[in-house]
């Protein structure tokens, strides 16, 4: 089975954008890591970013129709900002049927309140915020207990 990792606005910026809340680890290196924990449970691997909210769409779509054919661990979404924002987002998952995972790197209920709300948590089978980048791993394993 594949499972898609979807990273959303800025995240391509991760090891230069600030360091103190995302971490040093680049874009590349969560990659790296996720084609670990894949490889742990025999997944296959999708691994996309875009600043764009339709790509993100247009890649749910697509783990979707993965899922309808049976071929689909699950999805690992950092929505970033769009999180906050999107109702385009909430309604590709539901649309889907997708098993998604709702990740933030940071502990985003620690920060602003306007990062408290997410459109997309309805949606999703689990949150997880807060542990870093090594959140990727712990949710790719995560899936593979769904
Ligand atoms: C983020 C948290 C969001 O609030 C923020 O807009 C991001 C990254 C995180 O991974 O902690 O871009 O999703």
């Amino acid at each position: 089975k594949t499972v898609f990792v979807l990273n959303g606005p800025n995240l391509n910026l991760l090891g230069t954008r600030e360091p103190a809340v995302y971490g040093a680890q680049t874009l590349a290196d969560v990659e790296q890591l996720c084609a670990a924990a894949c490889a742990r449970h025999g997944f296959a691997l999708r691994f996309h970013q875009s600043n764009h909210e339709g790509a993100l769409v247009d890649w749910i779509h697509e783990a979707g129709r993965l899922h309808a054919a049976g071929e689909l661990a699950g999805v690992v979404l950092n929505a970033g900002a769009y999180t906050h924002t999107s109702v385009a987002l909430l309604d590709a998952i539901k649309g889907t049927g997708v098993a998604l995972i709702e990740l933030h790197i940071s502990n985003v209920h620690a920060r602003e309140s306007f990062r408290h709300h997410s459109y997309i948590a309805a949606a999703a089978k689990a949150v997880m915020c807060g542990f870093g980048v090594k959140g990727y791993g712990l949710a790719i394993d995560g899936l593979a207990g769904l």
